[in-house]
């Protein structure tokens, strides 16, 4: 019976694949798949062992395989690449965190904060944490080792200054929460009343970083509670301690590498860049409807992620090349960190019109990167990620008993086909969960081949002190 079954479902198939290769000629896009330059030949020139003047991370925040996969089929098509997918060499890394109780054991889902800790200081730790180890004691993080080097810094976030990924890099309060000064109840040991090192906003301050940018003015507006600057918000400290306070694009573009850059162009987390229909439970969900690749309530004084970038660049370029004709040590340039934040956050709401538009704007800020690293090869580029997310591309619904249980949006892509993206990690309605699994980093530059094969996001810090010759 199987056999006589056999040749005409054989034949089915073959002409099914025979009508979707006949479409395929008629794309554009789908036939450039073909001929694409042998990768080995540019994996050969990529191999460098050698020091890097600069570093330039970026950090896609939740932006896992998925994420990646969906913005590049929405805005590329499905054989287009994003810049991002440039990068010779590429590996995957992997992410847990630990038990705060028993940090023998994995926490396989790990949050920003302690898979923040773990590229920026190589220890692993609990989800909350910043850049403390499960003990408590504070670690060494790349920006603080650079900038005791001679390094330039910057830190470059979509998302409030004193998230978790820019929190990482200079600031240690033992949760994520101690943003400012009045957000302290969870680390009452490290106020500055009581002669701590005060909130993630006061820490990144006194920490004297070049370059900060990005949103979460009003954490900086908090009172300062303690220390020579109580009295003040800690955005006047700033301006105290030598900052030039900006708040809109033009004033950020006036700015000169003189002068130590303060950033903060909104109360919270900068405003998304597309909108377009959340995902909702079947039936709804399956009209296909293309993403509006605008935002009308995003206010034009906001800069974009990649204007943030391209003038942190700029500004840590020429901090570097005056001090190296000066005091500073000879060749050091700088460490940039700039995160695509909120890639993540529209991932937790179902928002895959809000989600693609954040990926497409960090794609554009890592263009500003490759730009630059064109011109000065001595750059490490990494791009990686935090954490994987929800978002996946699934098969369009065909019945009442075969569709998604999450929460479902139908785009239509560049290739003028349906795309359907799942939300199922949560309950529809509920903010959806990060995933345990492995993620994509992708580098070039000194040291990029480091980031080859399977390596765990504590290496990352290993490869960044590498690069930059720091022990
Ligand atoms: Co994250
Ligand atoms: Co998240």
């Amino acid at each position: 019976m199987l056999q006589a079954h056999r040749g005409p479902r054989r034949a089915a198939r073959v002409a099914a694949l025979a009508a979707i290769a006949a479409a395929a000629i008629t794309v554009p896009t789908l036939a450039s798949a073909h001929g694409r330059p042998d990768p080995s030949v540019a994996a050969r020139h990529a191999i460098d062992g050698g020091h890097a003047r600069n570093v330039i991370m970026f950090l896609g925040d939740g932006m896992g395989d998925s994420e990646i996969t969906i913005a590049r089929n929405y805005t590329q098509g499905a054989a287009g690449r994003l810049a991002m997918d440039s990068l010779p060499l590429t590996g995957e890394y992997t992410t847990y965190a630990v038990q705060q109780d028993d940090p023998t054991k994995p926490n396989y889902v790990t949050d920003s904060a302690a898979s923040g800790t773990g590229w920026a200081t190589g220890h692993k730790t609990y989800n909350n944490a910043i850049s403390v180890t499960p003990d408590g004691s504070d670690v060494p993080t790349i920006l603080e080792l650079a900038q005791n080097a001679g390094y330039k810094t910057g830190d470059v976030t979509t998302a409030e200054l004193t998230d978790a990924t820019p929190a990482v890099l200079a600031s240690h309060v033992p949760f994520r929460a101690c943003q400012g000064p009045a957000d302290m109840a969870t680390c009452p040991l490290d106020t500055k009343q009581v002669g701590g090192p005060g909130s993630i906003a006061e820490q990144e301050v006194d920490h004297n970083v070049d370059v900060l940018l990005g949103g979460g003015k009003a954490r900086f507006d908090q009172t300062v509670t303690g220390g020579p600057f109580a009295g003040l918000t800690v955005t006047a400290q700033a301006q105290a301690q030598g900052y030039t306070l900006v708040t809109d694009a033009s004033s950020l573009a006036a700015t000169t590498p003189k002068q130590k850059v303060l950033g903060l162009f909104t109360p919270g987390n900068m405003d998304l860049e597309w909108t377009g229909p959340l995902a909702q439970a079947f039936p709804a969900g399956t009209t296909p409807t293309a993403c509006t690749a605008s935002n009308p309530a995003r206010p034009t004084t906001q800069p974009h992620l990649a204007d943030m970038t391209r003038k942190a660049i700029t500004l840590l370029d020429a901090k570097a090349r005056h001090d190296r004709g000066g005091k500073a040590k000879h060749g050091k340039g700088f460490f940039l960190q700039v995160e695509g934040a909120s890639i993540d956050k529209q991932d937790h709401a179902s928002n895959p019109c809000g989600q693609i538009g954040e990926t497409a704007a960090f794609d554009a800020a890592i263009a500003e990167g490759l730009a630059y690293a064109k011109k000065h090869p001595d750059t490490l580029v990494v791009v990686t990620a935090d954490h994987g997310h929800t978002s996946q591309i699934v098969e369009y619904p065909q019945t009442d008993t075969h569709h998604s249980t999450g929460a479902i949006a139908t785009l239509l892509t560049h290739d003028n086909a349906p795309m359907v993206v799942s939300y199922a990690t949560n309950l529809v309605g509920q903010s959806q969960d990060h995933t345990g699994t492995e993620v994509r980093i992708a580098a070039q530059g000194p040291q990029a081949a480091r980031v080859l094969g399977v390596t765990d996001q504590t290496d990352l810090f290993r490869t960044f002190k590498a690069a930059l010759g720091l022990h």
